[in-house]
């Protein structure tokens, strides 16, 4: 990897992953793409940033040829929430621009990481140490978009040689941006509630069990997978990764080891609480650990800590 281009990069995982990726590669040769937002401070010195709207094919050919880019982390997407609102817009970024950015890379010969998600399973999914090859059939705009996702990654690998790689992510939950629009965003919010306001009202039933993981760990098992020797990849585009699995109670009661006037309520989000319970409790992610020793850094008690410790100085 020697020219990287980001595309969502002031999304919440761009954000991170631009930083990090300019740390070990040089910031120079990381090319923050940004849709309409652009970015700000640290983001916005740091390097070179690019409009690039992955739905206009020519707008990424430009970018990819002016830096003669190599990697693309293509991370433009609309999240589950926002797509069950807005189907037409999830197609048009998640499939269409994936699409755009394939076939640049196939042009330019890029390789490409593209995440999918825990949504790409539903409900006829086993949702307990739900295997990494499975029954996918999910109910969502989201979950549909992610399965086509990863079948059309795979394709470009073995029609046309392109090096894809992706991993199926699970919530991810940061303190830098805010999620955008996802059904696991809940678990960020409450970790700003628990420091402004002692309490907050959780828009998941007691219950709803998902797997989650901290942003370092996310931002590892990208630059992780797209580190690794490529001939020992056999699932290339979909690895089921996961770092913790966890209801709502059961994070509450982990806050309330550091925070003990914590209090917390429901006020049940009936979408966001049927897309949850479309997918796994907790994800069998040995491929990943077998193929590319991917292992995860932080647990609930460690990033709780840490999510706690740094939102308490960012809050001040
Ligand atoms: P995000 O919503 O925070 O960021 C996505 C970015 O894409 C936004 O900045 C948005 O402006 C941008 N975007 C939208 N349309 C665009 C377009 N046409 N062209 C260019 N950019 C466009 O999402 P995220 O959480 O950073 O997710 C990144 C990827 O990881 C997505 O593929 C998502 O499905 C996947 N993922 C995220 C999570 C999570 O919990 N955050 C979990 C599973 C999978
Ligand atoms: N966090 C994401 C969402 O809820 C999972 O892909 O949409």
């Amino acid at each position: 990897m020697e020219k990287i281009l980001v595309t969502g990069g002031v999304g919440q995982i761009g954000s991170e992953l631009v930083m990090a990726l300019r740390k070990v590669y040089g910031a120079e040769n990381v090319i923050c793409g940004v849709n309409r937002t652009k970015p700000e401070g640290e983001l916005k010195e740091s390097g070179p940033y690019e409009v690039v709207d992955c739905t206009n094919a020519q707008q990424v050919a430009d970018v990819v040829k002016k830096y003669k880019v190599d990697t693309i982390y293509h991370l433009a997407a609309i999240l589950s929430a926002v797509a069950e609102a807005k189907p037409n817009l999830a197609w048009n970024v998640n499939i269409n621009a994936l699409y755009n950015v394939l076939e640049v890379a196939r042009e330019q010969k890029c390789a490409v990481f593209t995440p999918s998600s825990i949504g790409a399973f539903g409900p006829s999914t086993p949702l307990d140490n739900t295997p990494q090859d499975t029954i996918q059939r999910p109910s969502t705009m989201y979950g549909v978009t992610k399965v086509a996702g990863e079948l059309l990654c795979d394709y470009y690998f073995k029609r046309f040689g392109v090096d894809t790689r992706g991993v199926r992510y699970p919530g991810i939950i940061s303190n830098v941006t805010l999620p955008g629009g996802g059904t696991t965003d809940y678990a960020v919010e409450i970790y700003y509630e628990a420091i402004k306001n002692k309490k907050y009202t959780c828009n998941l039933p007691a219950g709803t069990f998902l797997d989650m993981m901290y942003m370092p760990d996310a931002i590892k098992a990208a630059i992780d997978l797209m580190e690794a020797d490529g001939s020992k990849l056999i699932h290339r585009n979909a690895f089921n990764v996961t770092a913790m699995s966890f209801d709502p109670e059961i994070i509450a009661a982990e806050i309330r080891k550091i925070i003990p006037e914590f209090k917390m309520d429901y006020n049940v989000d009936k979408v966001k609480a049927e897309i949850a319970n479309s997918w796994p409790n907790n994800m069998d992610d040995s491929a990943a650990r077998q193929e590319w020793g991917w292992e995860p850094t932080y647990d609930l008690a460690s990033m709780t800590e840490d999510m706690l410790k740094v939102l308490k100085e960012k809050l001040k």
